[in-house]
């Protein structure tokens, strides 16, 4: 399948092994602007790893991605860090300053878009500041902006980090299990808040759940994956018990322990 030249993310043919174990095989996917994307499968089936390839933590041994249309591994200085600029990270481990302010996090998706000389000073003028504020908003956050990050919860942690790539104005935001240490009222509000963002804005999200129960009323489609491979792609609202069958094993439930 060649995928919509307007897609935002663009995999193709990933291959990737660890000495001579096969992680991912043939993994081809693209996502549209908005689209949102739950990428599931049971521990150790390359979830994790299918994000370090997308990011470049780690270099595939196989196959390409494109962000925007551009091949990261081809771009070179302004065009790399501008191109790098368009993916927001969010993971399990809030990655926040943990004694920064909340609204102090937010502004540090700004940085990139500061002239050199203001983000050496890591000080944003009254429009950055007035555009990570409306960004906490947006998650439900506006009264916790001078709130330290270590004292919010887990939930908080994880809006704030959704916020942050609002305002860097990801066009693109990768999410590896952001919701696996909350409880399911809170990961819940807090993919709500994900999916809520990226259809308002038009931001492509790929995130990925062990929790497949909280799919429904999140994402548009599921990505299966299994021992490294694809073995579903479909809309969520399809993806039932047999398809669970499928990408979990025939005895689901007994491979089901978090990474
Ligand atoms: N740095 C590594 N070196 C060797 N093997 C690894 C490394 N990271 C992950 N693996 C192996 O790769 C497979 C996929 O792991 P991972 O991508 O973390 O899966 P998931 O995120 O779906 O749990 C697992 O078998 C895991 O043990
Ligand atoms: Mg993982």
């Amino acid at each position: 399948m060649t995928p919509p030249s307007s897609s935002v993310l663009q995999v193709e043919g990933l291959g990737h092994r660890y000495g001579t174990s096969t992680v991912l095989r043939d993994v081809s996917f693209a996502v549209a602007p908005g689209e949102v994307v739950a990428v599931v499968g049971p521990s150790g089936a390359g979830k994790t790893t299918l994000f370090r390839c997308i990011t470049r933590l780690i270099e595939a041994d196989q196959g390409s991605v494109r962000v925007g249309g551009r091949d990261l591994a081809a771009l070179r200085g302004r065009e790399l860090r501008l191109a790098r600029r368009d993916v927001g990270l969010i993971f399990q481990q809030y990655n926040l300053v943990r004694r920064r302010s909340a609204l102090g996090n937010v502004l540090m998706g700004r940085l990139a878009h500061l002239p050199a000389w203001r983000a050496l000073l890591q000080r944003p003028g009254p429009d950055e500041s007035a555009l990570a504020r409306s960004c906490l908003e947006q998650v439900g956050l506006g009264q916790y902006a001078g709130a330290r990050a270590d004292r919010l919860s887990g939930g908080q942690q994880q809006r704030v980090a959704i916020a942050r790539a609002l305002a860097q104005r990801s066009r693109l935001v990768l999410a590896d299990e952001p919701v696996a240490s909350l409880d399911p009222a809170s990961a819940a509000g807090v993919l709500e808040a994900l999916g809520t963002v990226a259809r308002d804005h038009g931001i492509a999200v790929v995130c990925s759940l062990h929790q497949v129960e909280l799919i429904a009323g999140f994402a548009d489609r599921v990505i299966g994956l299994r021992a490294g491979e694809v073995v579903w792609d479909g809309p969520a609202s399809t993806f039932g018990a047999v398809d669970r069958a499928a990408v979990y094993g025939p005895t689901p439930g007994t491979s089901r322990t978090p990474a």
